[in-house]
């Protein structure tokens, strides 16, 4: 299935006709953000058709009380949900008396654009009131990247066929609602309001979490070159509005400038939330729009210098990475540790919580080969700033002596996702975050990460398998019972192979680690483990589970198997099931699921995606070709790690096919669910499958190395790589890779097998 109604260009989304069905869709893949806010691409002025009005405060959340059938203890208090924010962006527009309202009038041509390459997103069209008033609109949005508070709108009506007044309300709207909430609770609480000529803002408070947010607007309306004052302005319980009246005549335009958007009050309790917003629009208020224009252009500019990824041959292509890098980018900035990347960004209320284990596994390389290094450490830093919130969480579940279970889904750090199956089975999330930190020290040499951070985060975790493992007689090994892994579509598995996997390895990378650091930094040492009270005893117990660890294998197969028992099930594979049971979660019951064969997403396959040094490309294929035909890929995070697997083993056919399908998830509604919001982290996967798949990046040994075989189509390919301070630029034209280094000192790289220096 898919819905295909974009059309397809290298750096524009672009939508060429008016279709109430594709509001909401459009509202998801036309929204605009800067990684301290965002929002769905709603539309300005009023409109009485079927949309989701959304928009998004980065951390903003509200604990919405666990609703559960039965409660188990363990489970979380609450669900965090992502708040809709009040509304800053809407216009209400009477032309001679009738309400502008797109659904409601006879549209005779629609335009939308969102211009990757700007950051600006545009929409024009031509319609027929009811009143036979023929008028053009024209608007240009966009949230500064720079500036993380401002939002910017320009707003133009003309007349086509006659002299006309026009009435024309910017406001700001506090009275908003989650389009789902547990419990029908009020999530904002409206403190103070104040409204002027010149400024809006309304200070509005979140419900138990005491998030103090003031949303404002500053307005400017010209007519002919001149200034329009407004003629009232308006205050009700949330809303508060600007009136202007204008007598326009035919062929003539009026240009409304609304500047709006949030301010947050984070750490600087002495903040005042009015003066900050008012210094803020006093400074960009009277700048001119084309001008503001140039700095979002600029900063956009300075983002694709180094993130872009050009594809020459296939245009599908090209404008789905961009698309994806794009949405990457608006999602994440990295100037905040506290903020992260959650699964739908700022364009949906879907998924509670904004950080998932898709962090680490899937996004964190897109930020860190293409950032700055102090991007990738906030990520890293995120974690280790919630780390007590992670012991605490592993202790309400039994553990103990500082062992930390990173929750599966969270806001602040407190798990809040509130199935037993997900919360406090599916724990292989701990092995990603090992992971990451593991990633980034060997792509920065950053020990000092290690030293300050990371070394806290990996003891606290290898803690926490240590206790987990346990011993059986009957296998005389250790085993992990009662799991979920990556595949979600099993339960209360025992030794799922990849989590037993991951856990032996963070179990040694940690151990691996402490020598290190206690080489590198003695007397640090020394205080680290007084602080956590860690000795070198504890080692033996990790040490004879690294040695003794089960791993389920099959040896007429010579695969790993996905858990115990695996091999029991019915064995049908997925292009034999009917077509009228896919996707198999919305039609088949769940103990039916639990039951099948059938894999979400990669599971075994993730390990073999991560550790590509521990296993030969015998194994690989051996693996894949085994568990590939059973895997439906319901998880949006499954067709990238598949494309990269595929290109290991040479089947570009099928990786490029995989590629496809990540990446224009959104554009092509293959799931027909984007109305609900994007799927931001799989995203990053689209990144990996062009990167690490079709470009064959791995680190080998502390060094770059590439392997590339492009799909047919395509007959060039660049990226640059952010490497340690300078750029890395690599050029494939006809399967040919070329590099330029740009950094000062020499680097030695692997290109197809051979050791090279730049
Ligand atoms: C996937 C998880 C993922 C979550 C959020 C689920 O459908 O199975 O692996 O963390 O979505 O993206």
């Amino acid at each position: 299935m898919s819905r295909k109604y974009l059309d397809v260009d290298p750096w524009k989304i672009i939508e060429s006709t008016f279709d109430k069905k594709n509001v909401k869709s459009s509202e998801s893949i036309f929204s605009i953000g800067n990684g301290y806010m965002g929002q769905r691409a709603n539309f300005e002025e009023d409109y009485s058709g079927e949309t989701f009005q959304g928009s998004y405060i980065g951390g903003v959340y509200y604990p919405d009380k666990t609703k559960v059938g039965w409660w188990k203890n363990g489970y979380p208090e609450y669900f965090a949900k992502v708040l809709n924010a009040p509304n800053w962006i809407g216009i209400h527009i009477k032309i001679n008396k009738e309400t502008l309202d797109l659904n409601k009038l006879t549209v005779n041509s629609f335009q939308r654009e969102l211009d990757m390459k700007k950051g600006i997103y545009t929409r024009k069209f031509h319609a027929t009131l009811n009143n036979g008033i023929e008028i053009l609109v024209h608007i240009i949005r966009f949230i500064s990247l720079k500036e993380d508070s401002l939002g910017a709108i320009e707003y133009k009506i003309t007349s086509l066929n006659i002299d006309c007044n026009i009435l024309i309300e910017p406001y700001i709207d506090a009275g908003i609602v989650n389009q789902d909430s547990n419990w029908e609770d009020a999530f904002w609480k409206n403190k103070s309001l104040t409204n002027t000529d010149l400024f809006s803002g309304i200070i509005s408070e979140t419900n138990k979490t005491k998030f103090e947010v003031c949303t404002y607007m500053s307005n400017k309306l010209l007519y002919d070159e001149k200034i329009i004052n407004p003629s009232s302005i308006n205050k009700s319980d949330n809303k508060l509005s600007h009136l202007f009246k204008v007598n326009i005549e035919k062929g003539k335009t009026i240009k409304l400038i609304k500047l709006g958007g949030y301010i947050k009050k984070k750490t600087k309790p002495q903040l005042n939330l009015f003066e900050e917003a008012k210094k803020l629009t006093k400074r960009f208020i009277n700048i001119d729009f084309n001008e503001l224009l140039s700095l979002q252009i600029r900063s956009w500019k300075k983002i694709w210098e180094v993130s872009d990824i050009k594809i020459e041959g296939d245009l599908k292509s090209q404008q789905a990475i961009r698309f994806n890098i794009f949405h990457l980018n608006q999602t994440y900035s990295g100037k905040d540790p506290e903020l992260n990347i959650g699964p739908k960004g700022f364009t949906g209320e879907k998924y509670g919580g904004s950080t998932y284990w898709d962090t680490e596994a899937y996004c964190f390389p897109f930020y860190m080969f293409t950032k700055d290094q102090s991007v990738p450490r906030n990520l890293l830093k995120y974690r280790y700033l919630q780390l007590d919130k992670a012991i605490e969480n592993a202790t309400k579940l039994g553990f103990e002596k500082g062992a930390a279970l990173f929750p599966m889904v969270t806001m602040n750090g407190e798990e809040c996702h509130n199935e037993w199956e997900i919360t406090f089975e599916e724990i292989h999330r701990n092995g990603a975050i090992a992971f990451a930190i593991h990633n980034y020290v060997r792509f920065t040499n950053d020990f000092k990460y290690l030293k300050e951070m990371g070394i806290e985060v990996l003891i606290a975790i290898s803690r926490f398998w240590s206790q987990r493992f346990s011993f059986s007689n009957d296998k005389n090994k250790y085993v992990i019972l009662g799991v979920t892994g990556p595949n979600e579509y099993e339960n209360n598995i025992n030794n799922n192979w990849y989590t037993n996997y991951i856990a032996r390895w963070c179990l040694a990378y940690t151990k691996y680690q402490i020598k290190n650091i206690k080489n590198l930094y003695p007397e640090d040492f020394i205080k680290i483990l007084k602080k956590i009270n860690w000795n070198e005893n504890e080692l033996r117990l990790w040490e004879d589970i690294i040695q003794n660890t089960y791993f389920p294998y099959d040896d007429e197969k010579k695969i790993f198997i996905q858990q115990d028992g695996f091999l029991d099930k019915e064995f049908i594979p997925v292009i034999k099931l009917d077509k009228s049971a896919r996707p198999i979660n919305q039609n088949w019951s769940w103990d039916r699921i639990l039951r099948s064969v059938y894999i979400k997403q990669a599971d075994v396959l993730q390990g073999f995606y991560f550790f590509p040094e521990n296993f030969t490309n015998e194994e690989l294929e051996k693996n894949y070709k085994f568990y590939e035909p059973f895997t439906v890929h319901e998880s949006s995070l499954s067709p990238s790690v598949h494309a990269v697997l595929a290109c290991r083993i040479g089947l570009i056919d099928d990786a490029y096919k995989f590629y496809l399908q990540t990446s224009r998830l959104d554009l092509d509604d293959y799931n027909m669910e984007v109305e609900e919001g994007l799927h931001i982290t799989s995203m990053a996967g689209s990144w990996i499958s062009i990167i690490e798949g079709f470009c064959g990046m791995q680190i080998i040994n502390d060094t770059l190395s590439f392997k590339n075989k492009l799909p047919n189509k395509w007959t060039s390919l660049s990226f640059k790589i952010n490497f340690k301070g300078s750029i890395l630029e690599v050029n494939i034209i006809e399967n040919k890779i070329n590099f330029i280094w740009k950094g000062e000192s020499k680097i030695n790289i692997i290109s197809n097998d051979k050791r090279i220096t730049l």
